[in-house]
């Protein structure tokens, strides 16, 4: 059964349910729900907050089994921090921890109460991540750990919010499955077919590159990356054409490397078994249109994934190849590893002609952003610092992290070539992320750009207490976040 949402009135003691989730804040003082099963349960709740059986630190969540008054077997009970301090991301974190809890055994129906009093905001962000926190990567486990819910009922008058929540979810999931899907299960073509898919359900305007038109189109810094694997590249352009406007205000651009092995500049073992993941840039930009073309936001949103394979054969790109991109710029390859940035080369040049007011990429480019940020902050880099601002306060408004690197004159220096325009590595291996950039921003012109690396954050090794290990999913909330921003203007 597919997973959905609904709204429930009802009081703690007439729910039936496999499970309630109830909120309480630190300082003593129980309100909503929390109170209410204080009350059916003859004070016990109380007795063991006093106990320190039950905490109220944010993100504890705590299985109450069977107590007295109610018809529901089991509650969870959630730590909500301090009630001055709530916000999105406290409010997505109790509820994805109370799902992911959950859904370590198979339940049809939970109720969440924690809701009670939220505005939107808060509602759409506990909705979210209780969807993703009950997804997890374990596709091919016979015996899963982490069971679907079938039904999320949430104690709100905030049906709206509720339904938001649930797509921003839903699309978060979609960029997560994608990315923890294996390179065999996803690859260009089959990518491709997603987003077919996906745009037959959804109504997204879609138009997909084959080989012989990226030829057609030049596309050289593409197409070598492609060349030494035996599954063909695509190119793909999805459109949401709301808000009656020609123009689009918005153009996101994703990397989609469907694997990555470093090429002929093979990488080591240890660094090459989580590349499935260098996709996740193209798997964000999908994510985020199926949410925007779902709430049919009032806007034109453009959405381009160019999608390779990085692979060693006897037709694999070399070393010392020079490449002539779709914009015409010369490009000397000196590392096959350093794949990302000429993929997005050519996509960026696609993206330019379609005239949008701002474009944003995202990409799992280098692993300096790694070093720099840590692998739970995107960096973010720009030509336009005012364009920059507003996709780093619409993180803010979703609870994701990004953080502004510099992108000033000297770094551009170290991509200059003795042979061709420009080489595809700076010099030695400091300040990676930014030379990255600098390389990406030959190809924007003078277009309002930022550019996010999301090789941290893309893909998480270990499990956290809301979410399992694997695909995140993040930006994807972003990235509506600013379509819906733009959409006011
Ligand atoms: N896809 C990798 C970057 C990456 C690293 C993503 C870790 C996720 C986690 C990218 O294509 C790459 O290999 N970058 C090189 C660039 C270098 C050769 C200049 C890197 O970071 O080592
Ligand atoms: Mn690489
Ligand atoms: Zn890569």
């Amino acid at each position: 059964m597919n997973m959905h949402v609904s709204v429930n009135d009802q009081s703690v003691g007439e729910i039936q349910a496999d499970a309630l989730v109830i909120g309480i804040h630190e300082g003593g003082v129980l309100d909503g729900a929390a109170a209410e099963l204080n009350d059916l349960s003859a004070g016990q709740l109380v007795e063991l907050i006093e106990a320190g059986e039950i905490a109220a630190k944010c993100g504890t969540v705590t299985s109450w089994l069977a107590p007295a008054g109610l018809q529901t077997p089991h509650v969870v009970v959630v730590g909500l921090g301090d009630r001055a301090t709530l916000d999105v991301r406290t409010a997505a974190v109790a509820a994805g921890s109370a799902a992911k809890l959950l859904a370590g055994q198979e339940r049809q129906r939970v109720v969440f109460l924690l809701t009670d009093g939220w505005d939107q905001e808060l509602v759409a962000a506990a909705v979210s991540g209780a969807v993703v926190g009950c997804v997890g990567q374990d596709l091919y486990r016979a015996e899963r750990r982490v069971h679907q819910i079938d039904e999320l009922a949430w104690r709100t008058p905030h049906a709206a919010a509720v339904e938001e929540g649930f797509q921003l979810g839903e699309a978060t999931n979609l960029a997560r499955r994608l990315v923890n899907e294996p390179a065999g299960i996803i690859y260009p073509e089959s990518f491709a077919k997603v987003a077919a898919q996906l745009a037959q359900e959804s109504g997204l305007e879609l138009e997909t590159w084959d080989l012989q038109r990226l030829e057609e189109e030049k596309c050289g810094s593409l197409l070598a990356v492609s060349q030494g694997s035996d599954r063909e590249p695509r190119l793909l352009i999805l459109r949401h054409r709301g808000g009656g406007r020609e123009r689009p205000h918005l153009a996101l651009v994703g990397k989609g490397v469907t694997f990555d092995s470093g090429g002929l500049s093979l990488k080591p073992n240890d660094s090459m078994k989580t590349m499935k993941c260098d996709m996740a840039g193209a798997a964000t930009v999908l994510g985020a249109m199926q949410a925007i073309a779902a709430l049919d936001l009032p806007c034109h949103v453009v959405g381009l994934v160019g999608l390779v394979e990085n692979m060693v054969s006897g037709s694999s790109y070399k070393l010392g190849d020079v490449l002539t991109s779709r914009r015409g710029t010369t490009i000397e390859v000196l590392n096959t590893d350093a794949e990302g940035r000429l993929v997005l080369a050519d996509v960026l040049d696609v993206a330019l002609e379609q005239d949008a007011d701002h474009i944003i990429d995202l990409a799992t480019l280098t692993g300096a952003c790694v070093v720099a940020l840590g692998t739970d902050v995107c960096g973010a880099m720009t030509n336009d610092q005012d364009w920059c601002d507003q996709v780093i306060a619409a993180a803010k408004v979703t609870g994701e992290r990004a953080w502004q690197l510099p992108m000033f004159p000297e770094f551009g220096k170290q991509i200059l070539s003795d042979v061709a325009d420009i080489k595809n590595i700076g010099e030695g291996r400091w300040g990676g992320a930014i030379t990255a950039a600098k390389f990406l921003e030959e190809f924007v012109g003078e277009a309002s750009w930022v550019h996010l690396d999301i090789a941290g954050p893309a893909f998480q090794d270990k499990p956290k207490a809301w979410i399992d290990a694997g695909g995140s999913g993040v930006m994807v909330r972003t990235l509506v976040q600013l379509a819906r921003g733009l959409a006011e203007e």
